[in-house]
């Protein structure tokens, strides 16, 4: 049997090689509701502008309503033959309704129709991934607060730098967050015009009405060309960028809770929710979560550059390539909302170890640059100048095996004659972040007020 959409021409079937190469419902089944949704306001729109009568509209809506609850109940039988999601659809709803089904696809092509489902789909794929980040910032945030006085070793090429504060290192992804944030409802934006009713790329010569379509399915307004409706695919790599983009800073947040969990460092523990032990090694608490946060991003990448690929030099309009733009697309937006809430759940319930994060706060004489800024505060030493200085205490200090607040007064002033005891008071690794009150730096009380204003803007969204 040819196949039944276009059989008027085809005498033969198709290969099986061609039906396998072919097929795409396994993905855009995914479509489903969107899809239903979308053929509903084009039923609609036929109707209202007297192209199919209302009674063929009100079954055909009726039909489609049996359709979308016949899958989520999962009743419905999804058939290779038939292709997609848009075949699948249409072809249930001749069995449901009969000939009037038929008059559903005026005015209307897969092309079109399968770029407006996909719009629909990812505009809620990107409002749940804003769900999910906003509740991961507010994670972030109550740990911050929590967490504004924690001393904790900053870190420059791995190597102690200075002392920061725990909730400050957590503030910086709420604002990494915030930008991912921030892209993806650029993007949303962008994505959010209709390209229903562009047809298989010429536009129609029924007199229907894209301007309500559009705005039936929420969308700002029709797409203004027909051709590109129908042969764009930039608002699935606009927000694979910006799933990209926030899958690198999960990853950089996972990696450093693979670092600070290692015994070696043993700055933080992750709850026995969020780790893995070894069907060997009793001793092992493993953060499978955060390493597969990590490796995730490999997807999402991946996933980009595969259909930057594809589209890479498509002629317009529609071209059959496009058909592979979801499964990857799915796959990541699905890896990243599961990394998103994988970590805010280890950072809801992580236990830093305070004891161990002040101790290694203080190692590699992190507060170095303290006694140097002292130099320059209070003996008017050029900062130049302060930093050799300091360099030749760091110098002794590391010949005696001491930390700086260790050493005597005399053997500072050794090197520098004018050093009073006065300076001892700036070497605590408390003091050193105390210190650090300028805008954006990682004082407590910087750490408290901006957390607390996250806080607000979050409770206001
Ligand atoms: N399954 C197709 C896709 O995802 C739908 C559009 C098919 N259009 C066509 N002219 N073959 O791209």
């Amino acid at each position: 049997m040819s196949n039944k959409m276009w059989g008027g021409l085809f005498d033969e079937s198709p290969d099986a090689i061609m039906e396998e190469i072919n097929v795409s419902i396994d993905v855009d089944r995914h479509l489903y509701a969107q899809d239903i949704t979308a053929s509903k306001a084009h039923a609609a729109m036929l109707a209202k502008q007297g192209i199919i009568t209302a009674k063929d509209a009100k079954n055909i809506a009726g039909g489609l309503d049996t359709i979308l609850s016949e899958i989520t109940k999962g009743s419905f039988t999804f058939k290779r033959a038939l292709e997609d999601i848009h075949m699948n659809v249409e072809s249930r709803l001749g069995e449901l309704i009969g000939p009037a089904s038929g008059r559903l696809h005026t005015a209307r092509s897969r092309n079109d129709q399968v770029a407006t489902d996909f719009r629909l789909f990812v505009r809620d794929t990107i409002d749940e991934i804003d769900a999910a980040f906003a509740s991961l910032q507010r994670a972030l945030v109550d740990r911050a607060l929590e967490h504004a006085d924690t001393v904790m070793p900053g870190f420059t090429h791995l190597q102690t730098a200075q002392p920061v504060t725990f909730g400050h290192h957590l503030l910086a992804y709420v604002e990494m967050v915030s930008r991912d944030r921030g892209r993806f409802a650029d993007a949303r934006k962008r994505l959010n015009e209709s390209p229903l009713g562009a047809a298989a790329l010429a536009g129609t010569s029924f007199p229907i009405d894209r301007h309500a379509t559009a705005k039936a399915l929420g969308f700002d307004r029709p797409m203004a060309n027909s051709l590109d409706a129908v042969s764009d695919r930039d608002f699935v790599l606009e927000t694979l960028s910006a799933a990209s983009i926030a899958a690198v800073h999960l990853s950089r947040f996972a990696e450093e809770i693979v670092i600070w969990t290692s015994p070696l460092v043993g700055l933080v523990r992750l709850s026995d929710k969020f780790t893995t032990g070894s069907s060997i090694m009793p001793q092992k608490r493993n953060p499978d979560a955060a390493e597969l946060v990590r490796a995730k991003t490999g997807r999402v990448i991946g996933s980009l550059t595969g259909l930057l690929i594809v589209m890479k030099g498509l002629p317009l309009a529609y071209q059959k390539d496009m058909q592979e733009d979801k499964a990857g697309a799915m796959e990541a937006y699905s890896a990243l909302s599961l990394a998103i809430r994988a970590i805010a759940g280890m950072v809801r319930d992580l236990v830093p170890n305070e004891e161990r994060m002040k101790l290694a706060a203080g190692e590699g004489y992190a507060t170095a640059t303290d006694l140097a800024d002292w130099l320059v505060r209070t003996l008017k030493m050029p900062f130049r100048e302060a930093h050799h200085v300091t360099g030749r205490i760091v110098g002794t200090a590391t010949k005696k095996g001491v930390a700086l607040h260790e050493l005597d007064l005399k053997e500072m002033q050794a090197v520098e004659p004018k050093i009073t005891a006065e300076v001892m008071k700036v070497l605590s690794v408390e003091s050193s972040v105390k210190s650090r009150v300028s805008y954006g730096g990682t004082a407590p009380k910087n750490v408290t007020s901006q957390a607390k204003a996250w806080l607000k803007r979050l409770e206001k969204e």
